[in-house]
């Protein structure tokens, strides 16, 4: 079965928020925002914005008839500022009018006086000024400060790691209709609809189940839109709430960029110390997160780099230390790897650094560490079905890397300004959101009296394939044709209180519940097959390609007949479905718990080409053995493991956001801001899944994919750098990403010590 969106993403066809053809009367509205990075708002200027044709209202934080708050995790947020600013971008005032052109125009109209405040960018200087969000959390396992006089070789060093912009195609938008009765129904390009509905109800001052927030389906969120879709959706709908009309936002790609969070920029100092051999006995890392201005996720995505800072590895000797520094930067937020990319590059770094300090191979220091079946994490969990060194091993001789090596070593030999570098990068990534509330899920089946069957979950279709997911899911219990199954829209009325799609566990959570509701359906629908058919074991009953079969042999019956017979003996042929990931926990104080389900495993070898004359790079080939569990739809699942792929060697290569002192973004447009496209992405990508590695927790024996291959990603950072250090030996090269060409020139040229 192909992608079940695929030919209508082809055609164009597939609609979007702003895709369905507008109510009558709608209105647009456009946001007015902060161009100071941190100050005290003296007066806010809109009567000139007011007073244009074809403006029917400006709204700021006075008339928002609820609470001014749209902070998740801590309060801190306010939806449109009240009284201060605290980055470029901020929101402060909402245009409401009868054209896109007009509302446009009237942001332009708007002045503010704001008396400046000092402001930080540097999470390290927000840390000295002890601006930070919630007590630091520390996980420590063994006992580091006596490890350290066992080791042979002790290596300190620092990373400081580049943000990203998520940069899906279809930017921050939501359509809000006021409808009869005080109710409001929002649609938005949200990971979270449940989010957007709690904070629209707080932000209008009325009950949940006054907001219905309705999503067909999202262009891409890539985490952005977890948490970050809400503002706007708020937006539209205080707007619709004040006008009585529907109301549309749409953010252009400029603003998008420039008042939306990204993947957190982290300065973090490591300590390792190893034996002479290359065995890691200790390691000790500080990771300084650049929160941005307020909370968001930010303490989640913390969690998670904590949670994935020894990647692959097991060290016996760790602590591990993280903090969430508050800047006068737009929020950073949610970004596939959530944290855990951070976490794994530093590791990296380390071992790197050590290889180089040993004259070994970085692999050879890689391969004596990796983690074993019951090793223990620094949070306590073990290891389970461990296939760490599965995929290496794997890798290695599939992929021949003894070949590579010696491919490698002669071309560099006999070219002088063209050198090759490679690198292996192990993945180990824990599925479950670490905030283990979070990981339930529902779904509601109906099954129609013609035997077709409608399915909603609480699970959003960004891209990722969910739907095609959970049609799968839903055709293959059933044992009906997909072409009789709808996935409808996620939709709070339908689906209450779901979690965001995020974690990489929308299909583990929603397809799991899918199988539930289902289930039940069936169900019932044996206990009538089997009083018609007057036989005792109704577990014998099965439906295979639309046919009723008792212990394995036809019985006459088709799924049709049997549908309209339970329906006549009125039986109930809905049913809702709710799972929670079992025998999960987590104790945050202590930082020990089991938080993950289950982890995902893989390793990639890497190997790029670098012109040393310029410093612009290729790279050549990215192979990878990833633990998929059994695929639900293969394309589905490659896709991932490329997608993922593809957006973190981008994160490590060339996407560079650069702020002026001023906290403005430099590179916000896509003239200045790079994303790897066809050309960037090597010829060469292989996958290969372990096969037999079927993972019980399923839905039918999947893992999750969404994340993990992401950092695939962090390798070509060491294999750009395993080529500068052929060309140049002595240097000492730093571990500051994303590693651009002209970051390369600098480092060969110009920045020879360090
Ligand atoms: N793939 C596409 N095409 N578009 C997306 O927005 N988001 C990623 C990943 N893959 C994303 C994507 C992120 S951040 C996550 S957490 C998962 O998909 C979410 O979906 P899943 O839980 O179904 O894997
Ligand atoms: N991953 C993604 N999103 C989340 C998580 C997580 O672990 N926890 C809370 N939101
Ligand atoms: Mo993904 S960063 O968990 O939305």
């Amino acid at each position: 079965m192909k992608r079940i969106d695929a030919a209508s993403h082809v055609r164009g066809e597939a609609q979007f928020v702003d895709d369905v053809p507008p109510p009558a009367e709608m209105l647009y509205a456009a946001v007015f925002s902060s161009s100071v990075m941190h100050g005290k708002i003296l007066a806010l200027h809109i009567e000139d914005a007011r007073s244009l044709d074809g403006v029917v209202a400006v709204l700021t934080a006075k008339d928002i008839p609820g609470e001014n708050q749209i902070g998740t995790v801590i309060p801190d947020e306010e939806l449109l500022a009240s009284e201060e600013v605290h980055y470029v971008g901020q929101p402060v005032a909402v245009v409401v009018g009868t054209i896109p052109e007009i509302v446009q125009k009237g942001v332009r109209r708007i002045t503010m006086d704001v008396a400046e405040l000092p402001a930080v960018t540097d999470p390290k200087e927000a840390f000295l000024e002890d601006k930070i969000i919630d007590t630091p959390q520390v996980f420590a396992l063994g006992d580091v400060d006596t490890a350290w006089q066992k080791c042979d070789l002790i290596v300190e060093g620092l990373c400081d790691i580049g943000g990203q912009e998520h940069l899906y195609l279809e930017t921050q938008r939501a359509r809000a209709i006021p409808l009869e009765g005080d109710v409001i129904c929002i649609h938005s390009s949200t990971q979270g609809p449940s989010l957007v509905q709690r904070h629209a109800a707080k932000i209008l001052g009325i009950s949940n189940c006054r907001v219905e927030v309705d999503v067909k389906r999202l262009g891409g969120g890539f985490g952005g839109k977890e948490d970050q879709a809400t503002p706007w959706a708020c937006m539209a709908a205080l707007a619709a709430w004040h006008t009585k009309k529907p109301v549309e936002l749409v953010l252009r790609r400029a603003d998008d960029i420039r008042m939306t969070g990204k993947r957190h920029p982290y300065k973090s100092d490591f300590k390792i110390g190893v034996t002479k051999e290359g065995k890691i006995l200790a390691y000790e890392v500080k990771h300084y997160q650049n929160s941005g201005s307020t909370a968001d996720l930010s303490l989640a995505v913390l969690d998670r780099t904590l949670f994935h800072s020894t990647n692959s590895y097991f060290i016996p000797n760790v602590r591990i230390f993280g903090v969430c520094c508050r800047t006068n930067l737009p929020s950073n937020t949610a970004f596939r790897g959530f944290g855990a990319p951070q976490g794994m590059f530093v590791m990296e770094s380390a071992i790197a650094k050590v290889a180089e300090k040993l004259g070994m191979p970085r692999e050879d220091i890689q391969a004596k560490n990796l983690l074993k079946e019951n090793d223990v994490f620094p949070y306590d969990q073990q290891a389970r079905n461990c296939r760490t060194r599965m995929t290496w091993d794997k890798a290695v001789e599939s992929y021949q890397l003894p070949e590579i090596r010696k491919r490698i070593e002669d071309y560099n030999k006999t070219h002088f300004e063209m050198k090759k570098g490679f690198a292996l990068m192990p993945v180990c990534f824990g599925i479950s959101f670490t905030t283990t509330y979070m990981n339930q899920a529902s779904a509601l089946v109906h099954v129609y009296t013609d035997g077709s069957v409608s399915v909603s979950t609480g699970g959003v279709e960004m891209g990722q394939g969910l739907s095609t997911n959970i049609l799968t899911i839903a055709a293959r219990t059933l044992g009906i044709r997909p072409g009789r199954i709808k996935i409808e829209s996620t939709n709070t009325t339908r689906t209450a209180n779901m979690s965001p799609s995020a974690a990489s566990a929308t299909t583990v959570l929603n397809g799991n519940a899918t199988l539930i509701a289902i289930g039940q359906v069936l169900d019932r629908l044996r206990a009538v097959m089997a009083k018609e058919l007057c036989v005792p074991e109704k577990e014998k009953i099965t439906i295979v390609d639309e046919k009723v079969l008792y212990n394995g042999n036809e019985t006459g019956w088709t799924w049709n007949l049997l549908v309209q017979t339970a329906y006549l003996n009125r039986i109930d042929l809905s049913a809702h479905g709710f799972f929670a990931t079992p025998k999960i926990y987590f104790d945050k104080a202590e930082g020990k718990g089991s938080p993950f389900a289950y982890h995902v495993f893989g390793t990639a070898i890497i190997e790029v080409t670098l012109d040393c004359m310029r410093g612009i790079y290729d790279v050549d080939s990215v192979k990878i053995v990833h633990d998929l569990g059994r695929p639900i739809n293969d394309l589905v699942d490659r896709g991932q493991v490329e997608g993922g792929l593809a957006q973190g060697l981008g994160w490590m290569t060339m996407e560079d956001l650069r702020f002026n002192e001023k906290g403005q973004l430099l590179s916000g447009t896509l003239a200045t801001y790079k994303v790897p496209d066809v050309y960037f992405m090597p010829d060469d990508i292989e996958v290969t899944f372990l096969e037999n590695a079927e993972e019980p927790l399923g839905p039918y024996g999947n893992k999750a994919v969404g994340e993990p291959p992401f950092m695939y990603g962090i390798g070509v950072f060491f294999a750009i750098r395993h080529a500068m250090r052929a060309f140049r030996p002595q240097n000492e090269f730093t571990f500051t990403s994303p590693l651009t060409p002209e970051r390369v020139l600098l480092q060969l040229y110009y920045e020879k010590s360090h």
